[in-house]
């Protein structure tokens, strides 16, 4: 089952930062996972539309310059980082699970994401996702999508091959056996947010589930046959 650095490793460091991606790495993590928005023609890789929660800041991502953003302390003096950055860091050692948080992140993602493959990363290192769903298919299909839902809904697998997508991403409380079966009859791999208590690894571990997005990655890489 694969460890998917949640935020990084946002358990060990401030999430979204270039000390949880680095942390993340040390731990040996294959995935991590961020969140992006595009501002000012620059990807920043930061959680809520909102700055006050995890940065110094106040007001709104899509209302602030990046100058601003960068001039932030997104915990212990980190910056907000761009999606450049954390590429730098993951250094094509782990793999990258964009997940499009802002409005009109399809495009650029996909166009840094393309000038990365030309220079070392290979296009399945990455996996584009959303909960944005119209967004989502807007990104080249030279990547695997990862559709995202945080709640039950209608025809959730239907939906996710319509994304052509390579993965179906749920939350924790939405996750079943039967989910799990269905998503492989449909050529779909699982993926599940964000799970950092054991007994749930070890659940889903048994239930088949590919990955799991968890704050704490070394808890799910420490159980792995
Ligand atoms: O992509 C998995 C997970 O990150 C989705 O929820 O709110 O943590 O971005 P959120
Ligand atoms: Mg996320």
């Amino acid at each position: 089952m694969l460890a998917i650095g949640h935020r990084g490793a946002c358990g060990y460091q401030p999430e979204n930062t270039l000390a949880s991606f680095r942390h993340a790495a040390r731990l040996g993590c294959p995935w991590i996972e961020l969140d992006v928005y595009h501002v000012e023609g620059q990807l920043v890789v930061i959680h809520d539309d909102d700055l006050a929660r995890t940065t110094n800041g106040e007001g709104l991502i899509m209302e602030s310059s990046f100058a601003y953003l960068r001039s932030l302390d997104a915990g212990n003096g980190e910056q907000i980082p761009t999606l450049q950055e954390v590429l730098e860091v993951a250094d094509t050692k782990m793999n990258i699970n964009v997940e499009l948080k802002g409005p009109d992140t399809a495009e650029p993602v996909a166009a840094l994401l393309t000038n990365a493959c030309q220079n070392q990363w290979h296009s399945e290192q990455f996996l584009i996702s959303s909960f944005h769903h119209d967004e989502l298919t807007r990104a080249s299909t030279k990547f695997r999508r990862g559709a995202l839902f945080g709640r039950p809904a209608a025809d959730i697998i239907g939906r996710s091959k319509e994304m052509s997508a390579f993965s179906v991403n749920v939350s924790l409380r939405m996750i079943s056996q039967e989910l799990v079966n269905l998503a492989h009859h449909a050529q779909l791999k699982i993926y599940v947010y964000t799970v950092n208590d054991r007994p749930d690894i070890d659940r889903l571990r048994n239930w088949g589930v590919d990955g799991v997005f968890s704050d704490f990655p070394d808890r799910v890489m420490e159980n792995n046959p």
